[in-house]
Formats: structure tokens, sequence, C-alpha cells
């Protein structure tokens, strides 16, 4: 990793860029964001779908693009026309997004050239909606939506403004410099965290009291492996220690499993002196039985008296034992609070990093029923040496990417210095 970042233009210098046209109105603004990508020096590559021809003339992008536009899978010429062109790529940008072409994807179909590319691709994708406001609006299409960002689809947009109906709302495309722009921010962070060894904990530990009872909560898993997901996306090789989840691990990425607080540590100071970033999102049980019974409490002996006795508070531990690290790495913290004031959080954020150790903190409210432990989406505030940055009430993945925003900071500046 250099010092400094890479200007946006060269970082798509010669990168292999696919602009899935779908057939909606703003497909002529879509024209702007393919010359614009063109000039930054990338090999752009665009795709349409049938209907987007009533739009723009396949002419007008294969000019502009200086390649010529797919739109068949079958008679193009090339034997698996989706699998070339979704391999190599380096991302992917669907403008304007239909409502049918969110749902596709949503749903994993493959009966055209475009989305048999996007089952195929394993590059970022970014998608610009574009539809009249009733079709954004309805819950079919919002489900879709959630169901992409739950995968780590990034969305631009919509925007509220004029429509081609001629009336005015939710559900106009973003402007053709916020699609490149995002589109450059994409191919910069997917290199960001290249080289970097990251550990990441997730879900909540189980503190045996008898082989089949425990004291545990109500962690899903679903924060750690999102930012396992955004780090592994982002070049980082990505190790999860995982209590117990609800969540399913994203593909791809190594999983140690644990069950209580004691094996956590065991597994995450076996491993931390190799890893440039440390992130500790697991829900870890303050406190455990002094003893476990190796046998079932019988109903009939009466109520149990169970003396609970604090578990090794492992971020702390590492946070005050640089040796217990890799030198310069970034060492990142939760805090799970019932707050959902950002002013608050940021204050109680700031407080937990500096007394556990850690370079990072980010407070998420855990209170609300649209945030925190189960929940899709978290309301928090991260603090680092940097200050504060309010991230307000987004989904996990977004979370873990600003949250990857700002580690990759840090470890530019740390390996600058
Ligand atoms: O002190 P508190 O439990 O609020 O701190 C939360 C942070 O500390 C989380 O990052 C959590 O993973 C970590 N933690 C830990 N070991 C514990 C308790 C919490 O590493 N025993």
């Amino acid at each position: 990793m250099g010092a400094g970042a890479p200007s946006p233009d060269a970082v798509a210098q010669g990168k292999k860029i696919l602009v899935c046209v779908t057939g909606g109105i703003a497909a002529f603004k879509v024209v702007a964001v393919v010359r614009s990508l063109a000039e930054t020096g990338a090999d752009v590559r665009v795709v349409m779908t049938p209907s987007a021809h009533h739009f723009v003339g396949a002419q007008t992008f294969a000019a502009l693009s200086g390649n010529p536009v797919a739109t068949e899978m079958f008679g193009s010429g090339a034997a698996v026309p989706h699998v070339e062109l979704a391999r190599g790529a380096d991302l992917v940008i669907v403008a304007p997004a239909t409502a049918n072409a969110v749902a596709k994807m949503a749903l994993g179909f493959a009966d055209d050239l475009f989305s048999a590319v996007l089952l195929t691709v394993r590059s970022p994708v970014l998608v610009a909606p574009a539809m009249h406001t009733e079709m954004w609006e309805h819950p079919a299409t919002q489900r879709n939506v959630a169901a992409l960002e739950e995968r780590g689809i990034t969305l631009i947009g919509p925007s509220e403004g004029a429509l081609s109906s001629g009336d005015s709302g939710a559900g106009r495309m973003s402007e053709p410099e916020e699609i490149v722009r995002a589109g450059l921010r994409a191919l910069g962070r997917a290199e960001d965290l290249a080289g970097v060894r990251a550990l990441v904990t997730a879900g909540g530990t189980q503190e045996p009291i008898d082989p089949v009872r425990f004291v545990g909560n109500r962690s899903s898993g679903r924060m750690g492996f999102a930012i396992a997901q955004e780090a592994a996306a982002r070049g980082a090789r990505v190790t999860v220690v995982a209590g117990a989840t609800s969540a399913e691990p994203p593909p791809g990425i190594e999983v140690v499993r644990v069950a209580t607080a004691d094996e956590m540590r065991a597994a995450v100071l076996e491993r931390a002196p190799e890893c440039d970033v440390t992130v500790k999102a697991a829900a870890v049980a303050d406190f455990k039985p002094r003893e476990a019974v190796d046998r079932k409490l019988k109903k009939a002996s009466g109520p149990p008296e169970i003396t609970l006795v604090p578990t090794p508070d492992i971020l702390a531990e590492l946070g005050s034992s640089p040796g217990l690290r890799k030198a310069r790495g970034i060492l990142v913290g939760f805090a799970a609070e019932t707050e959902p004031d950002p002013g608050v959080l940021g204050r109680l954020a700031e407080g937990k990093r500096r007394s556990k150790g850690a370079d990072v903190i980010v407070a998420n409210d855990v209170g609300s029923s649209d945030s925190g432990f189960g929940a899709a989406t978290n309301r928090a505030v991260i603090a680092s040496p940097d200050g504060l940055t309010d991230v307000g009430l987004v989904t996990k993945i977004a979370l873990a990417s600003a949250l990857m925003d700002v580690v990759a900071g840090l470890l530019r500046t740390r390996r600058s210095l």
C-alpha cells in the first residue's frame, strides 16, 4: 500500500468497468457516465437489455466506450458471453436500474445476458435505480433493494425530483457525475486493504451453566460478518472468530468457531500478533457462572444459585498490551449502548476508546428495533484519532464500509510515518 491515497482518476486506469443499461428513460444520462469513465482510461464495456434499445442506440455507447455493445446471450460468437464479460471485471455499474432489473438481481435470475452477467460477477456492483415513485416505494421493490444492500451491493440514489411522467418525487436516477464519483470511489476502495491481514470477532459468547444451559445474548453476528465481507471485498485476508450466530457467515472467509469468552480470548490472542487490523465486533458476555456443573441441573432440586464472575475483557487486554498486537496495527472495538442520540453516542464512543486503549470505537444503539442486535440496520457513531464520524442509521454493510474507510485511512497514515 502506498503512502497517500491514489488520485480518483488514476485508480480507473486500465480497469475493466461493465456498465449495464436497462430499459428506462434515464438511459440517456448514462451516455455521459460512459464517456466520463472512458476518459479516465478505464476499459469500459456496455451491456444493454433489449428494452434499453428503445431509449439509446447501441451505436452511441459503442462509439463512446470504444468497445462493441453486448445485448444477446446467444449469437454473439462468444461461447459463454456472460462469463467472458463478468470475469475480470473490476466494477459493474447498473444504470439506470429499473424496478424489473432490481427484482431480477435480488432473485438471482439468469434469463438474459444482463441478469446472467450480474449473477456471475464477483466485483463490486453499484446500482443506480430509476423508476416512478410508486414503483420505488412499493414494498416489493423496497424488499429487493434491501436484499441487494445486504449482499454488499451499493445503491446510488435514487434522488427526488422531476420524473419522466411529468410529476416529481423519489425515483429519479442520480446525476452522471455522482455515479462516476461513486464508481471511482468503489474502485479505490476495492484495493485499499490489499495485503492487509484482518481479524474480526462476531456473534455472542455462551457461558455454560450446565451441559444444556448457558448465559448468552441476542447477538446475531450480522455486524461482524458485514465487516468481514467488506474488508475482504477491499482486498484484506480475513479470519472471523465467531461465537453463537444466527446469520450466515459470508462465503469464502475463514471462520473459527468458539463458544465461550475464554475460547474467544485464546483464538484472538493466537492470531492478533499477525493482524494489521483487529475488530472486536462480538458481544462477549461480561460475566460467566463461576463453575459449570457437568450434569444437568434438576428442576426438582429447586432454583439454583448461580454466582457470576467477570470474563476476560479481550479488547481491554489487547488495548493495554501492545506486545500482544502487531506493531502499528489498528484495534477496533464496539460499544453497545441503549442510546439513539448521536451526540451522546459520540461521547460514549470516545470515552470507551480511551478507557479500552483502542484506536477506534464504534458506538451503536442497541435499544431500538431498527438498530443493534439482530437488525439489518444500525445507528452508529465512530470515534477515531481523527475525530467523530456520525454514520446515522444505515445498513450494517454500509456501516462496515464507513468503518473500513476510517481503518484504511489510519493504516495509510501509520504506514507513511
Ligand atoms: O465493555 P464493553 O463490553 O461495553 O465493551 C465492548 C467491546 O469490548 C466490544 O468490542 C467487545 O467485543 C469487547 N469485549 C471484549 N471482552 C469482553 C467484553 C467486551 O473483548 N469480555
